[in-house]
């Protein structure tokens, strides 16, 4: 074999499924703690948060109108489908890693190099996105009470300004709020998975409440008259790299309409796949994690829908309020105690997402260490104690830091719809890959209705994809290049298949 040859072997070396298994049973694992019901309170805890509380209002205002609702429902089925295979992966892989394992037994060392990299975007940029908005909900929650931080540390120094499409200064220096609580959360997390599911349980209890609160009791203030225009954006929003090709665009010519509100809310959904994370602390991988996915999903769903026919029905559309929309609604209903109570559960629902996110990014890490991708000695080492794997937790927390404290939350978050989307078509792409190549492989959950669900997540994924604005795909392909030099430059050297292969 010519040199030439070799390296572009090692390049798509894949890992194979009974190497897989086999690490699964050796040392060094994370503590087996995790039950269904506490796996789908992670789930729920990862998604019900920042997307629902806060992003809402702005989808609903400038981008979808009411049919925000219809856009929910967009992106929960395309979540629904890559949730499918999502579960049948976490059933047939059951180590951590997620996606990145799912491809590395399928496409190829290279992909899924591709694919953790991307990981580590969804869940680091998402962390700093959701710290963001929790800061901006907390502040409005403390401003009630006449308690205000001075501007200088308050928000990020860049606001981005759809209306010139441009990001503008903001005057401030730092988000302090931001940094502070994900310092706090990254002290939890490197603590241990046990506390961090009894912090992450009761948060998932009050948010909840808070929702279910908001259906019943918002139900009654609901005046139809505020659903027409139903769509007053249209119905589509599509367009490829800037070249508009389905619907309108707002003055900086980023699409909108229903469509385009779903790949923005989309956010919303984002932390159901994090469950995957979780495999190796699970009690009964097989069967519990699909369970965890797939009810937290269907589960989030259902009281989206139902809180965006709420809210657009109390409030008219073009009057919600960009920073807390759910809570303000009902204060704008002379129910301000009950405007006190969401705010609250709010952050307390923020808060755990924050949680679950950056709970996952480390255990991306941890599998990419153990096949030589990154540092062993920083990513792959498990606490003695705490059994968690707490430099790279660390690590993460810093980076997270650094982020939530001077980026503009649209940037963070559409940067970590795009990266999600992405993973979310390789995972359906690599089920289809996985049927051909290992048939009689042992699946304890399987997908239904292959090749039909896979093809269609891929190609509502990318329809998504393609209704965000363009300056995301750049951002992402910026990310991706960053990835590839890090990957020749350390990871192709040692990657621990390639030793296998007697490279
Ligand atoms: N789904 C998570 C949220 O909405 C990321 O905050």
């Amino acid at each position: 074999m010519s040199k030439f040859s070799a390296g572009l072997a090692a390049l798509f070396a894949r890992k194979p499924l009974e190497l897989l298994l086999e690490e699964a049973r050796s040392d060094n694992r994370l503590r087996r703690v995790l039950g269904p019901v506490q796996l789908t309170a992670l789930g729920v805890g990862a998604v019900i948060g920042a997307g629902i509380f806060v992003a809402t209002g702005a989808a609903a205002r400038n981008v979808a109108g009411p049919s925000l609702m219809l856009s929910y429902v967009v992106a929960g089925i395309t979540c629904i489908f890559a949730a499918l295979c999502y579960a049948e992966f976490a059933s047939m892989v059951p180590v951590a890693g997620s996606a990145y394992t799912y491809a590395y037994a399928t496409l190829g060392e290279f992909f899924a190099w591709i694919i953790g990299w991307d990981l580590l975007l969804e869940y680091g940029v998402a962390s700093a996105a959701v710290a963001t908005g929790w800061s901006a909900y907390f502040q409005s929650i403390i401003s009630k009470m006449e308690i205000n931080i001075p501007q200088i540390i308050s928000e990020s120094p860049w606001r981005y300004d759809p209306t010139i499409g441009q990001f503008v200064t903001t005057g401030a220096v730092i988000n302090l709020p931001a940094v502070i609580v994900v310092f706090i959360i990254t002290v939890i997390l490197v603590k241990g998975i046990s506390e961090s599911a009894i912090f992450n349980a009761i948060m998932v209890g009050v948010k909840l409440a808070a929702i279910l609160f908001v259906i019943g009791v918002g139900a009654f203030f609901i005046n139809t008259a505020n659903w027409e225009p139903f769509a007053p954006y249209g119905w589509t929003g599509v367009s490829f790299f800037g070249h508009n090709i389905s619907g309108l665009v707002d003055p900086s010519g980023a699409p909108i309409g229903m469509l385009a509100g779903a790949a923005i809310i989309f956010f919303a959904y984002i932390g159901f796949d994090a469950v995957s994370t979780y495999t190796e602390e699970a009690k009964n991988p097989q069967r519990d994690v699909p369970i965890g996915i797939i009810v937290s999903l269907v589960l989030c769903t259902v009281l989206y829908v139902g809180v965006v026919a709420v809210l657009t029905g109390m409030v008219k559309y073009n009057e919600l309020d960009i920073n807390a929309p759910v809570s303000i609604a009902f204060g704008g209903h002379g129910l301000d105690w009950a405007e006190g109570v969401i705010a609250t559960a709010g952050v307390a629902g923020i808060t755990s997402v924050l949680l679950v996110m950056m709970l996952s990014g480390p255990r991306v890490f941890l599998a990419m260490a153990r096949d030589g991708l990154v540092s062993k000695s920083i990513f792959g080492t498990v606490h003695p104690k705490f059994r968690t794997p707490w430099k790279s937790t660390i690590l993460i927390g810093a980076f997270v830091m650094g982020l939530a404290a001077f980026g503009p939350i649209d940037f963070l978050l559409h940067l970590t719809n795009i990266g999600t989307l992405l993973a979310f078509v390789i995972v359906c792409a690599a089920v289809l890959i996985m049927r051909r190549t290992h048939p009689n492989a042992q699946r304890p959950f399987r997908c239904p209705w292959v090749p039909v669900v896979p093809i269609l997540g891929v190609i509502l994924c990318l329809l998504l994809m393609f209704s965000l604005p363009v300056g995301n795909w750049w951002r992402l392909l910026g990310w991706l290049g960053l990835g590839f030099i890090i990957y020749f430059a350390y990871g192709y050297r040692h990657s621990v298949m390639k030793k296998y292969s007697g490279d």
